[in-house]
């Protein structure tokens, strides 16, 4: 099997990363306030096993019951617990596709095979596609929504029939949701109330700042979650210092929005700034771009000149996605140097 291979990671500061879709903004000062307040002996016992004060926190805050969440160490490891809990070697999972590569290294390792569906030219959901998928006897799909790497954004409702007719587990991967337009009004949370085989993967590194942490949750209703919770994930999955943190950046929601609204502003800014220089990309509801690079320059190219300017995007060699870049959502300083030296670039 081939590993993941995930965008670069420069360990020195000098460089604009545009390139894993982590925000721009840090970590708000209640978080600052509650790692200053850390204590060395908190760590000499073993952390609350499933997380108790962040799913009451979080279900407060969503509404539901702390039993309707699991937390896990980042959302790949939710990715992975979902195929250790629901999926057997011998069964199949899929994906509307392209999108997250983890869940076809996820499906190697676990020795499962994994069907492709590929999404439309208008990056929406494969007609037909919860027949598709019985035909197949798709045990657990993922769609990821806002999708990545489009920004593309499904309905509910879409969702919502896909969960009604599809037989197997919908894992609705909504890593990238905190960016959606409010005035959307888009809510995929009831469908954990009204469908037994839905379940959502939320994270706190993109939308709270908090991608070093490695936390994240599953929201489901209490059939899916209960085994993750109390079969098949670590007993201490999440550890002290980032249960705190997490639990901190949960109480000062209103900080982590203003990141969001911020975001959604930058990126509105951009993607039409990018189209002024033909650099064109389909509305995103995430922090992302997917630019496509116009003939006769190429994408990849591109991609090495920004990276020689200190700017990292990220460029994907698979069919369909070669001529395209994507680009994260900046700071504004950070988006007008890029569109400076894409528009140095292209002059060549
Ligand atoms: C679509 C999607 N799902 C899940 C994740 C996992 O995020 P994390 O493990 O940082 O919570 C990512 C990370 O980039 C992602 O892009």
């Amino acid at each position: 099997m081939s590993g993941y291979s995930s965008g670069e990671q420069p360990e020195q500061g000098d460089v604009i990363k545009l390139n894993t879709n982590e925000n721009p903004y840090p970590p708000g000062p209640a978080v600052a306030k509650a790692l200053a307040a850390l204590r060395v002996e908190s760590l000499r016992r073993y952390p609350p096993p499933t997380a108790l004060a962040l799913r009451k926190a979080l279900a407060t805050l969503h509404g539901i019951e702390a039993d309707n969440i699991v937390i896990t160490n980042g959302g790949d490891e939710l990715l992975r617990l979902l195929l250790a809990t629901f999926v057997s070697p011998d069964e199949c999972i899929a994906t509307a596709a392209p999108s997250y590569s983890l869940y076809e290294v996820l499906a190697a390792a676990h020795g499962c095979s994994m069907q492709h569906y590929p999404l439309k030219a208008d990056w929406s959901l494969p007609s037909n596609l919860a027949e598709r998928l019985n035909a197949d006897k798709v045990k657990l799909c993922f769609i990821v929504n806002p999708h990545a790497p489009s920004g593309a954004l499904a309905s509910a409702a879409q969702l919502a029939s896909l969960a009604r007719a599809f037989k197997g587990v919908l894992v609705i991967d909504e890593a990238y949701v905190n960016f959606v337009d409010p005035e959307l009004d888009y809510n995929a949370l009831p469908l954990i109330r009204e469908f037994g085989n839905v379940l959502l993967l939320r994270s706190f590194s993109k939308g709270y700042s908090l991608a070093g942490l490695r936390m994240a949750y599953g929201i489901g209703p209490k059939s899916l979650i209960d085994p993750l919770q109390y079969k098949t994930k670590d007993s201490y999955n999440t550890d002290f210092i980032a249960q705190t943190l997490a639990l901190a950046a949960v109480g000062d929601n209103d900080y982590a929005a203003g990141t969001w609204q911020k975001v959604r502003q930058q990126r509105a800014e951009l993607r039409a700034a990018l189209s002024a220089l033909k650099l064109s990309s389909p509305p995103s509801q995430s922090n992302f771009l997917l630019v496509s690079v116009p003939a006769p320059h190429k994408a990849e190219q591109l991609y090495q000149g920004l990276k020689t300017a200190g700017i990292l995007v990220r460029y994907f060699r698979l069919p369909g996605l070669d001529d395209k870049l994507r680009i994260t959502i900046g700071a504004p300083e950070e988006n007008q140097r890029l569109l400076r030296e894409l528009g140095r670039l292209m002059q060549h």
